[in-house]
C-alpha cells in the first residue's frame, strides 16, 4: 500500500516531548495515536529498546499509522483508551513511563467527508471514532425525542439555544431524513441568532461537539482514564493531557487536583504559542495539563 502522510499537525508537540522526558528503554503509551505524530516523536527518542503502546479506536488511524510508523518500536492496539489498564495487562506490562492523551478528532478524521466530521460534507453525520460500534449521530437526531435532544445539545455542547435547535431538528426531520452533516448545520445556523461571536466560530460547532460526545461517549471515556491511568503509571510517570473544550478540562483538572496519586506540575494549563497558532490554528484551544505519580 502507498504511503500517506497524515494531514494532521501535532499539537504541543514540544511540551509533550519535555514533560514525558522519552529516552532509550523507556515505555510510554499515546492513548490516542491519531496522526501519529506525538507517537513518531516519542518513539524516536525511545529507540529499539523503547516501546510506544499507541491507541486509537478509530481503524481508518491504525492503519494509516501501520504504513506510516513502520519499523518503529511502536506497537499498535486497536482499543479505547478507557480500557488502558486491560490493554497494558495483556501486553504483560504493568506499568508504564509515561501516557498522553490528545483528546478529540484529528485533521484527518475532519477531512474524510464519509465521517461528516465537518459542517460542509455531504456524507452522512456519522461522528462516530469507531464506526463498528455504536450509533451515528444521524440515528440519534432520529431516535431523540425533542426534550433528549435539547438535553445533550445544552449537557455536551453548552448551548443556550439548545431547545430552539433540538425543535428545528426534529420539524426538519418529520419533513425529511435528516441525515447530512450539512443538512444539520445549516438547521443549527438557522436556529441561533446571529452574533459577532458567530462570525468567528461557525454556530453549528457547539451542537457538533455535543453530538459527537454523545456517540462517542466521550467524557464517560475521559472519566474512566482518569480514574485508571494513574494506576498504570510507574512511580514518577507522567500522564499529559491536551484537551480542547472546558468539559474535558473541568475533569482533568479536578482529577489532578483531588487524586492522591497525583500530583499536578501544571497549575495552570499550558497553551500554544502565538507562533504555533498561526501555524495550526486548530491549536487555539488546546489546554495541556500534566501530573506525575507519587508513591
Ligand atoms: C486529536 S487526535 C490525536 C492526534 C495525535 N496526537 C497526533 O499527533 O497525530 C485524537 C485521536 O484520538 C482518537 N480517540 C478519541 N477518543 C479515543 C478513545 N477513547 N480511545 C482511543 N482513541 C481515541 C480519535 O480517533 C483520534 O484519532
Amino acid at each position: 500500500m502507498e504511503r500517506s502522510p497524515p494531514i494532521h499537525v501535532p499539537v504541543l508537540l514540544t511540551e509533550i516531548v519535555d514533560w514525558l522526558a522519552p529516552a532509550p528503554g523507556k515505555v510510554l503509551v499515546d492513548g490516542t495515536l491519531g496522526g501519529g505524530g506525538h507517537t513518531r516523536a516519542l518513539a524516536e527518542r525511545v529507540g529499539a529498546t523503547g516501546l510506544v503502546i499507541a491507541l486509537d479506536r478509530d481503524p481508518v488511524a491504525r492503519a494509516a499509522a501501520e504504513q506510516n510508523l513502520a519499523g518503529m518500536s511502536v506497537q499498535l492496539v486497536a482499543a479505547s483508551f478507557r480500557e488502558l489498564p486491560k490493554v497494558l495487562e495483556q501486553l504483560e506490562t504493568p506499568a508504564v513511563d509515561g501516557v498522553v492523551l490528545d483528546l478529540g478528532l484529528s485533521s484527518d478524521q475532519l477531512a474524510d467527508a464519509a465521517r461528516g466530521f465537518s459542517f460542509d460534507s455531504d456524507g452522512p453525520l456519522d461522528l462516530r471514532f469507531d464506526t463498528t460500534e455504536g450509533e451515528p449521530a444521524w440515528r440519534l437526531i432520529e431516535r431523540l425525542d425533542a426534550t433528549e435532544l435539547a438535553n445533550l445539545i445544552y449537557e455536551f455542547g453548552e448551548e443556550r439555544h439548545s431547545r430552539r435547535i433540538a425543535r428545528n431538528l426534529i420539524a426538519a426531520r418529520e419533513q425529511a431524513p435528516v441525515r447530512t452533516a450539512r443538512q444539520v448545520a445549516e438547521i443549527v445556523r438557522r436556529s441561533v441568532p446571529r452574533t459577532r461571536d458567530s462570525q468567528r466560530i461557525d454556530p453549528a460547532t457547539r451542537t457538533f461537539q455535543a453530538l459527537r460526545i454523545g456517540v462517542n461517549d466521550e467524557l464517560g471515556a475521559l472519566a474512566d482514564a482518569l480514574r485508571d491511568i494513574p494506576g498504570c503509571l510507574k512511580n514518577g510517570g507522567r500522564l499529559a493531557i491536551i484537551s480542547f473544550h472546558s468539559l474535558e478540562d473541568r475533569l482533568v483538572k479536578q482529577a489532578f487536583r483531588d487524586d492522591p496519586r497525583l500530583t499536578a506540575l501544571t497549575r495552570k494549563p499550558q497553551q500554544p504559542s502565538e507562533a504555533e497558532i498561526r501555524r495550526n490554528p486548530r491549536a487555539r484551544s488546546a489546554k495541556l495539563r500534566v501530573a506525575e505519580r507519587v508513591a
